[in-house]
């Protein structure tokens, strides 16, 4: 009798196929503090009992998470992951075993391993996170340009994974006359602070409000002057990244106003000269320099 058993048992061993674990289809690239998902699942929910996940990185052969006795053992967490990486404890019973891993930092990058335990049977996927991405800042367009007197909108956008509350601050500056920074814009903890800029950009410089939630941290300037001309900076902090987007604002075309200006005092010039045609005349049959300073007064 007990000579069948180990026999059996010993058959289970040999015949444990292993449990069919899936995994991500390719290498994952997270978010420099953010957050990411690895997952690891079996097709059919296995019993509560006798139930073991195991969440391990390879390469450094630390304790990531542990799921035994239908709970967590946070206790059996590397301190490096401890209140990092969770379980989705309503999917468990679904056979999902996948982890939420929070607050990404490079030392994350490395190779992943989820061990199914259940009864006999064994079975594991390894997950690999190839790389942390820091965050992403763009200008839609580096180079704008715009007519003395309109507005022109410099774009900036952080990537929208980041959530608003985890900036710290954007800033915008003008950067072409280093040393010399101009502080344009200023948005930190949440808050707009137009006291911080610069005294010529003053009432000239805002960010879309409504704009902020999206990560659209596009600045309007208005009533652009040549002076304004030159390259600007969207710096982004986060609690533990840097990166900022350039626009060059270039090219001042001049105002319909301007044009107009210009065509008046072409106009006006042309029949000054012509007017004083007969002045001339005049002057040239007389000779009389008295009457010569006159003409010269009517040019000026
Ligand atoms: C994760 O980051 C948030 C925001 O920066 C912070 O409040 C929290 O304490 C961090 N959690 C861990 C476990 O490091
Ligand atoms: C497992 O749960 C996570 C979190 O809810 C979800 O994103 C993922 O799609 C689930 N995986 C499967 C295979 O159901
Ligand atoms: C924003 O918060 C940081 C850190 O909490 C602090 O150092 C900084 O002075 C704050 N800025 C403003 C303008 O309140
Ligand atoms: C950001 O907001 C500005 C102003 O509303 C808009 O012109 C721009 O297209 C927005 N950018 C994106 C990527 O949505």
């Amino acid at each position: 009798m007990s000579m069948f058993r180990v026999l059996i048992s010993a058959a289970a061993l040999l015949t444990s196929e292993g449990l069919s674990v899936q995994g991500p289809a390719q290498p994952l690239v997270a978010q420099l503090g953010g957050s990411i998902i690895l997952p690891c699942s079996v097709e059919t929910p296995l019993s509560m009992e006798e139930l073991e996940v195991e969440w391990k990185r390879t390469d450094e052969e630390a304790l990531v998470h542990l799921f035994q006795n239908g709970e967590d053992r946070p206790e059996a967490q590397h301190q490096s992951y401890r209140d990092r990486a969770h379980f989705f404890s309503e999917q468990i019973f679904k056979g999902n075993f996948s982890i939420l891993l929070e607050n990404i930092t490079v030392a994350d990058t490395g190779i992943y391993r989820c061990v199914v335990f259940s009864y006999q049977n064994v079975g594991e996927i390894s997950v690999t996170i190839q790389h942390v991405e820091r965050v992403v800042v763009t200008a839609e367009d580096p180079t704008v340009s715009a007519r003395v007197g309109e507005d022109v909108v410099l774009n900036c956008m952080v990537d929208s994974h980041i959530p608003p509350e985890r900036i710290d601050e954007v800033s915008w500056k003008k950067v072409d006359k280093k040393p010399d920074i101009i502080p344009v814009l200023l948005f930190q903890n949440g808050t707009i602070f137009p006291g911080s800029s610069h005294k010529r950009y003053r009432d000239r410089a805002e960010f879309f409000r409504q704009e902020i939630l999206k990560g659209n941290f596009s600045m309007r300037l208005k009533n652009v002057q040549t002076a304004d001309k030159g390259e600007y900076m969207c710096e982004v902090h986060t609690e533990n990244s840097v990166s900022s987007a350039t626009v060059e604002f270039g090219r001042l075309g001049m105002s319909a106003l301007h044009i107009i200006t210009l065509i008046l005092c072409f106009i006006s010039l042309l029949l000054t000269f012509v007017l004083s045609i007969p002045v001339t005349v005049y002057i040239s049959k007389k000779g009389r320099p008295r009457i010569k300073y006159a003409f010269v007064t009517i040019v000026n």
